[in-house]
């Protein structure tokens, strides 16, 4: 199989904490051939999308020590048709390149992309599971979206409870999230200000219940097409709300709760059908509050946890689709011979 990756500049990984470097050894390991591109490099030649794309030079073994094969891979960069890819994967970091999916559009029928690309841009940000139907708030927490300033004072004054998440509607890395206290009335003007400014018309921004518990830490689940394959806990660090790890979270092995797994169960399937196949889920005391699409990482830390190789059924599942696929057009072929022979 060829497969690409989409990444940030190869240099720039932490070959001891990435995940994206995990599916690719795994990849290699296979013999599977390995390209790596980035957004930037992508072009069109004769209507058809091409890249510079990086492939990685194919080796007897591979070091299994994850720096040695980061420093090691050597890289031979050329000009190749995108659509020759089998399978590829997005795992740059978030905001996503939407130039990038313009580019992607065009070859989406002919490559497995993991995550779809129309999947991707319905749920690159946090609007996604704040529109999930779930009348009674079991698995969403109470969300607001807006850019209304007037609209959102008003959320906030008649809040039942008196604390609140406030948050930008596409932020990353907890960039932006704080507590906001309802009756902090001098703050809330400046805050809300502050928040929607930016762009021409101002951003979105999402005030949310806050959910209790939340300093004892958020639950990361990987689901693969629609399951879950792995799972860890990020506790906060003391003087903060944000389990991030980026945020100064810290990382604890986790046994997924009944409560944990009924949202896998229940959310399982509209991932799939949106063609998230590969997707990070933020739940925190059994409620959903983020749904990570674009390079979902966990893969290392629940490795370590639980002795496990998350990054091998991930790869399975990409070969046993192309497989699906490549079988159906076989057939296809065969059967299109028989009646023009028949
Ligand atoms: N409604 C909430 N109640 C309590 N804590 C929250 C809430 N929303 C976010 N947080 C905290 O902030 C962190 C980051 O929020 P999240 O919505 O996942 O945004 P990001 O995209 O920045 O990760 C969460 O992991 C959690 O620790
Ligand atoms: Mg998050």
């Amino acid at each position: 199989m060829n497969i690409c990756f989409i990444i940030d500049p190869w240099e720039e990984i932490n070959p001891e904490e990435d995940s994206t470097i995990r599916l690719i050894h795994e990849s290699l390991v296979r013999n599977h051939t390995v390209g790596i591109l980035y957004p930037y490099s992508l072009t069109i030649r004769d209507s058809n999308t091409y890249g510079f794309v990086r492939l990685i030079k194919k080796q007897e073994k591979y070091s299994t020590n994850y720096t040695t094969f980061h420093k090691k891979v050597i890289l031979n960069k050329q000009l190749l048709p995108i659509s020759g890819f089998d399978a590829i994967f997005i795992r740059t970091n978030p905001p996503l390149d939407q130039i990038m999916l313009n580019f992607l559009d065009s070859i989406k029928d002919q490559t497995f992309i993991v995550n779809d690309i129309d999947g991707l841009r319905r749920a690159n940000n946090k609007l996604y599971p704040a529109s999930f139907e779930d009348p009674k708030n079991e698995i969403i927490p109470v969300t607001h979206v807006s850019k209304s300033k007037n609209y959102l004072k008003e959320v906030i004054k008649n809040s039942v409870k008196d604390k609140m998440i406030l948050k930008p509607l596409d932020g990353f890395g907890g960039s932006g999230v704080i507590v906001l206290e309802r009756d902090a009335t001098q703050n809330i003007n400046s805050l809300l200000d502050f928040y929607i400014s930016g762009k021409r018309d101002g951003n979105y921004v999402i005030v949310q219940e806050f959910i209790e518990g939340a300093e004892e830490g958020d639950t990361r689940v990987l689901m693969l097409n629609g399951e879950p394959i792995g799972a860890y806990r990020r506790i906060p660090a003391q003087d903060d709300i944000r389990s991030n790890i980026k945020a100064g979270g810290s990382a604890q092995k986790h046994v997924l709760s009944k409560q944990e797994k009924l949202i896998c169960k229940k959310i399982g399937p509209k991932l799939v059908a949106d063609g998230l196949y590969f997707v990070g889920l933020d739940i925190i005391k059994g409620k959903l509050i983020e749904i990570n699409v674009v390079s979902p990482g966990g893969i290392t830390r629940i490795n370590k946890f639980n002795r496990t190789k998350i990054q091998s059924k991930v790869i399975d599942f990409v070969e046993h689709v192309i497989s699906h696929k490549e079988k159906a057009y076989h057939r296809k072929q065969s059967h299109k011979k028989l009646i023009e022979n028949a």
